[in-house]
């Protein structure tokens, strides 16, 4: 049987990526899309969370909602929370600026996702760390891609191919997480009918 869910997203490079996984679990994504949604919240997790609780009351379906962000160790995990409007102002150039004189190039990106359904919520966060690159490379992805290379790997996250990418990435890691639990709540549904 295919399901279908919902993905709130304004990004189609996301959007991508996360049709790419949910394939593997036979599900078929849609885009949908629902009034802004501005909430606020302490961490990813909870921003997610109360995100996709508001979505469901708009598509009254099983809707996935995700966030995600930068965070590089010599600035403290800065952008963090702040990475989409880092991306917008100072770009790739002005965090590169940034580390300039910097020893410590590591940092990680994380991803908290949320489904929301008929029968609650499924959150799950994920996480890669590697380092930022000197200079910019690859054409593929969006945002942060160009200067990110995975630990244990060669290429930037633009330079990778969607499977590749998908092979390592936080988004990755947390979208699945949410799946296989979503697809283990159903069955259990269906074993307990
Ligand atoms: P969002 O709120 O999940 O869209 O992510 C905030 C910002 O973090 C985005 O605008 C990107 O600049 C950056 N970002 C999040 N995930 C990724 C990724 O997988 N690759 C590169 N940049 C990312």
């Amino acid at each position: 049987m295919t399901r279908r869910i919902c993905f709130v997203t304004g990004n189609r490079y996301k959007f991508e990526e996360v049709s790419e996984i949910t394939r593997r679990f036979n599900i078929e994504l849609e885009l949908c899309s629902v009034p802004k949604l501005e909430v606020q919240g302490e961490s990813l997790l909870e921003i997610v969370f109360k995100s996709a609780i508001l979505a469901y009351f708009f598509t009254n379906r099983p809707v996935l909602v995700e966030d995600a962000g930068l965070f590089i160790k010599a600035l403290n995990g800065f952008p963090g929370p702040y990475s989409s409007y880092v991306y917008k102002t100072i770009g790739l150039t002005g965090v590169l600026k940034l580390l300039e004189k910097a020893e410590n190039r590591e940092a990680c990106f994380r991803s908290a996702a949320a489904l929301a359904y008929d029968r609650g919520v499924i959150t799950g966060e994920g996480e890669v760390c590697g380092y930022i690159v000197e200079t910019p490379r690859g054409t593929r992805g969006f945002g942060f891609d160009p200067i990110f290379t995975p630990h244990g790997e060669a290429k930037t996250f633009a330079e990778m191919s969607l499977e590749e990418k998908n092979r390592v990435s936080h988004r990755a890691k947390s979208v699945s997480l949410v799946l296989s639990k979503y697809i283990e709540h159903a069955q259990t549904a269906l074993s307990n009918f």
